[in-house]
């Protein structure tokens, strides 16, 4: 990465992916934002954190991310969402900064059969994927400089993920069904925040999809997750899509592939499965002697 010390400030700096940001940019000066510190719906906020501060480049990692509850809620889905990201990117036109904005796999309908790549059209389902689509959209219009990051079945080292339910619910012996019917590409929180901050030092400019490599169902990820944890894969059941009857409609594949990621010669991220280990086996170093993790 660039030898020059850079301004980089992060937005949504609390959650899985935001967290992770700063250890990416270490020769940099952070400027990391919570939701506490810059509400994204707040347009005087958001332009006066990006003014005053002026940084070379913007990491969005901010987003009401609660898929079920944008679908009860689509109005406040659309003021942090699209809204929101809005208010960033204009603030991020005045100053030169590279606005680097974190998307989804939900812009896409799911209906394809096989990887969605950066070229697809999007076409979402559910209020989220609207949502983020404006939200693309608004970066696309007014920032001046921007890399959009699309990614997908996002698990961190903190905050409420799939991976730490699962396992929770296999220790406590607790019923466990999980969908076979959806296909995608899990990701590493660290691992992607690691390709976003490489997008804001280097400016990249377009649309990117950034995930861990390789594709599963959200079953073969539990059962990779408690194999890996070494308890028994065998007490993680199957369910459909259609049987949990979730407010929001999920995408049946979610598969993304990185061929503008690939094409512009950057690293492919490392396989999902590797990433899990390395996940699971530094939590099981960082617990107390003697406590079940
Ligand atoms: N998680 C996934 O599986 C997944 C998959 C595909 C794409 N993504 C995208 O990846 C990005 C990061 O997601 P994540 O997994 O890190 O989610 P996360 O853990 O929910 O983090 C999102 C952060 O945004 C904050 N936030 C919410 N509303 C805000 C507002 N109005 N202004 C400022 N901050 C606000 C949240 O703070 P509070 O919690 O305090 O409200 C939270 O800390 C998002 O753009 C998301 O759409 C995630």
């Amino acid at each position: 990465m660039s030898g020059r010390s850079l301004r980089i400030m992060v937005t949504g700096a609390g959650g899985q992916v935001g967290s992770e940001v700063a250890a990416h940019v270490p020769h940099h000066d952070v400027i990391a934002l919570d939701h506490g510190s810059c509400d994204l719906a707040d347009r005087e906020s958001v332009e006066l954190a990006v003014v005053s501060a002026a940084p070379a480049a913007v990491v969005n990692c901010a987003a009401w991310t609660d898929v079920d509850g944008c679908e009860a809620d689509p109005e406040r889905a659309v003021l942090v969402n699209a809204l929101g990201v809005r208010h960033l990117a204009v603030a991020c036109a005045r100053v030169g900064a590279h606005l680097v904005h974190v998307s989804t796999d939900y812009v896409f309908s799911g209906e394809k059969d096989g990887p969605y790549d950066e070229w697809d059209e999007p076409d979402p389902r559910s209020v989220y994927g609207r949502s983020k689509l404006g939200g693309e959209r608004e970066v696309a219009r007014h920032a001046g400089s921007w890399a959009i990051a699309r990614t997908s079945w996002v698990f961190g080292r903190r905050g409420r993920n799939f991976v730490d339910t699962i396992l929770d619910r296999a220790r406590k012996g607790l019923p466990l069904r999980v969908v076979d019917d959806q296909r995608g590409c899990p990701t590493y929180a660290p691992d992607l925040a690691g390709a976003l901050a490489r997008l804001a030092v280097e400016r990249r400019p377009g649309i990117y999809h950034v995930t861990n490599q390789g594709a599963c169902t959200w079953h073969d990820l539990a059962v990779a997750a408690v194999e890996l944890a070494g308890l028994d894969p065998s007490v993680v059941g199957t369910a459909t899509t259609a049987e949990l009857e979730r407010p929001a409609p999920r995408p049946a594949n979610s598969v993304l592939s990185g061929a503008a990621w690939t094409a512009a010669g950057l690293t492919p991220l490392r396989p999902w499965r590797e990433a899990l280990t390395e996940r699971l086996a530094a939590q099981a170093a960082e617990a107390p002697a003697g406590a079940e993790v």
